[in-house]
């Protein structure tokens, strides 16, 4: 399986607090990864310092065989990587097509400016957008819902439909932040094979995540944080059958 992340001991320090020591990490193409750890544990951190939101002290991040780290979120999310916030949301007043064209490359936003000034060839560059966005939703399984206002929907709509703007660009990797926050268990169930299909077409998806019975059916690895230290990483089972982790994490869930 071919790499298309990898986090080399990577440290993120906020003055004298060490957030991050030391944590490793690779995506494949095509699994689900998930960080969990208890609140405070660093994975925002880690999604802030793979993405750029936030600088690393030492370590590198690596995507596809080239370095990225130390650079802007958006060279970084050019080499194929999107992301959505731990309490970002949808745009409550904008219409769900309208969220998610806010995800098309700026090669793709462009044309709105052209369509402003006549150049030609925009009507068409917005039209592909536009049905590139449809497709998208189709296949989020929220069709039919695109003039609706993003505020009117469930939270587990509202989920997918951030995840389908990160989407839009076609990226071969997505970081998710908690994206189970507030969804019912036939949302969750939704969300698990969405994941799933995600992974099915080649893309790594690292899954920031607190709810364990989700983490537990829908990843490959999971990677346990406590206090900015890796303190274990394997497969669901060995996870959750580790001393340490049932101790920290588990135990208490
Ligand atoms: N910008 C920042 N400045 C200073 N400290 C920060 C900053 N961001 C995070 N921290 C601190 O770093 C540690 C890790 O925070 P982080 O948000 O990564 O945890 P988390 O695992 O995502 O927690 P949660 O489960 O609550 O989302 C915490 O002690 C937090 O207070
Ligand atoms: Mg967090």
């Amino acid at each position: 399986m071919t790499a298309l992340l990898e986090v080399e001991r990577l440290s993120v320090a906020f003055g004298g607090l060490a957030a991050l020591s030391e944590v490793c990490l690779t995506l494949a193409e095509g699994t689900v990864t998930a960080v969990i750890g208890p609140n405070g544990a660093g994975k925002t951190t880690l999604l802030n310092a793979i993405t750029g939101y936030v600088r690393p002290q030492s370590g590198r991040v690596i995507i596809e065989g080239r370095a990225v780290t130390g650079l802007p979120p958006f060279a970084i999310a050019r080499r194929g990587l999107r992301r959505t916030f731990q309490n970002g949301g949808a745009f409550n007043d904008m219409s769900v097509l309208e969220n998610i064209l806010l995800g098309a490359d700026k090669a793709l936003r462009s044309p709105f400016f052209g369509i402003l000034f006549g150049f030609p060839g925009a009507r068409r560059a917005e039209r592909q957008a536009v049905a590139e966005a449809r497709a998208m939703l189709a296949r989020a399984g929220i069709r039919g819902l695109e003039e609706t206002r993003a505020r009117e929907l469930s939270f587990g709509q509202q989920r997918l439909v951030e995840i389908s703007r990160a989407l839009l660009s076609r990226p071969r990797i997505l970081l998710l932040d908690e994206p189970a926050v507030g969804l019912s268990e036939s949302e969750r169930e939704e969300l698990r094979q969405r994941l799933r299909g995600l992974a099915g077409e080649g893309i790594a998806v690292l899954l920031v995540e607190h709810v364990v019975d989700l983490v537990m059916a829908v990843s490959d690895r999971v990677l346990v944080l406590n206090s900015g230290q890796v303190l274990a990483a394997g497969t669901p089972l060995e996870v959750r059958s580790d001393p340490a982790v049932l101790e920290a994490y588990l135990g208490s869930a």
